[in-house]
């Protein structure tokens, strides 16, 4: 089975129309000149948690076959609930917009929006976290979405799995359907990259780490308490973490648990990084990660001047 990772690709028509091509032109590449049998997206769907974008991007699956639950698996990012600024003007009247979000309303819109695509979940409450069997792999999807705190989230983008969290994936993942696959593969939308990873980062051919430091260093940016959930990750036999959330591609390892991050695929930190994403072939008794970027051709058909700097810089 082929699974190919994509993450954050921020559909907005009014700040990044953009995106929506671009993404249309990755996941065409993905079924196509890859031959994913499934999809993943690690979250940011879109861009400022807006309804109509939502129901965009639900079309543009439909127009590719790729609405199901067989073919791909979704979870949320702190881009679906909050939004972000999008010009210089908004950015102080962004804390006010985070405080005065409904969580549970703009979850329930997101989830409705992509209802097929969680219809043979296995939950144990809510509708996070979840498992999902296909062939001989199992999705632990998670909601890592902290609600807003003044302190701790004012601005939306920090990530959290608590103890109770944390206690429900231990039940979940007892569950055979986890227990017996081959390769056992979390979803999530934060990343656990700690300062001291910059260094062993696989990165694009000709990427380099300088700009990605200054981001992993923000307090807006955080997962909060990323010890204990890589404890967990440990105890319930996870094999990967799919993630997004820092706009760029790598792969790296966290207590002997690959992780990689498909933030770079439409919305990277720098365009002249290309476009890249992963795709994981998993087999019987092997699995092979590809780091595959956007032919140029294609690339560059997708970029527009509204990439420019008009726009606040959105690298999460
Ligand atoms: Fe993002």
């Amino acid at each position: 089975m082929r699974i190919a990772h994509i993450s954050d690709p921020h559909i907005n028509l009014k700040y990044h129309p953009q995106h929506l091509p671009r993404l249309r032109r990755v996941l065409e590449d993905a079924l196509q000149r890859q031959a994913a049998d499934h999809i993943v997206l690690t979250g940011d769907l879109t861009s400022n948690a807006d309804a109509r974008d939502l129901r965009t991007t639900r079309r543009l699956f439909e127009t590719l076959g790729i609405m199901s639950a067989s073919k791909l698996t979704i979870v949320p990012g702190n881009h679906d609930i909050y939004g972000g600024p999008h010009l210089a003007e908004e950015l102080l009247g962004f804390p006010d917009r985070c405080k005065t979000t409904d969580y549970d309303e703009k979850l329930s819109i997101f989830q409705d929006t992509f209802s097929e695509l969680f219809s043979d979940t296995i939950i144990s409450g809510g509708s996070y976290p979840f498992l999902k069997r296909i062939r001989n792999v199992c999705f632990l999807g998670l909601n890592s979405n902290a609600r807003h705190s003044l302190l701790n989230n004012p601005v939306g983008s920090n990530g959290e799995v608590g103890k109770p969290d944390r206690k429900e994936i231990t039940e979940l993942t007892k569950h055979h359907a986890w227990q017996t696959a081959s390769q056992r593969i979390v979803l999530m939308h934060h990343h656990l990259f700690r300062r001291k990873d910059l260094d062993h980062l696989r990165l694009p051919d000709g990427v380099t780490s300088v700009g990605i430091a200054a981001l992993l260093e923000q307090r807006t940016l955080k997962l909060h308490g990323k010890r204990h959930i890589l404890k967990t990750f440990g105890e319930i036999g996870a094999d990967m973490v799919l993630h997004g959330h820092v706009h760029f591609t790598a792969e790296y390892e966290r207590h002997g648990i690959v992780c990689l991050n498909g933030a770079g695929a439409v919305h990277p930190i720098s365009r002249s990084d290309g476009f890249n994403y992963f795709v994981i072939d998993v087999k019987p008794y092997q699995r092979e990660i590809s780091m595959v970027e956007l032919p140029k051709k294609i690339s560059e058909a997708t970029v527009s001047s509204s990439d420019g700097n008009n726009l606040v810089t959105a690298a999460a």
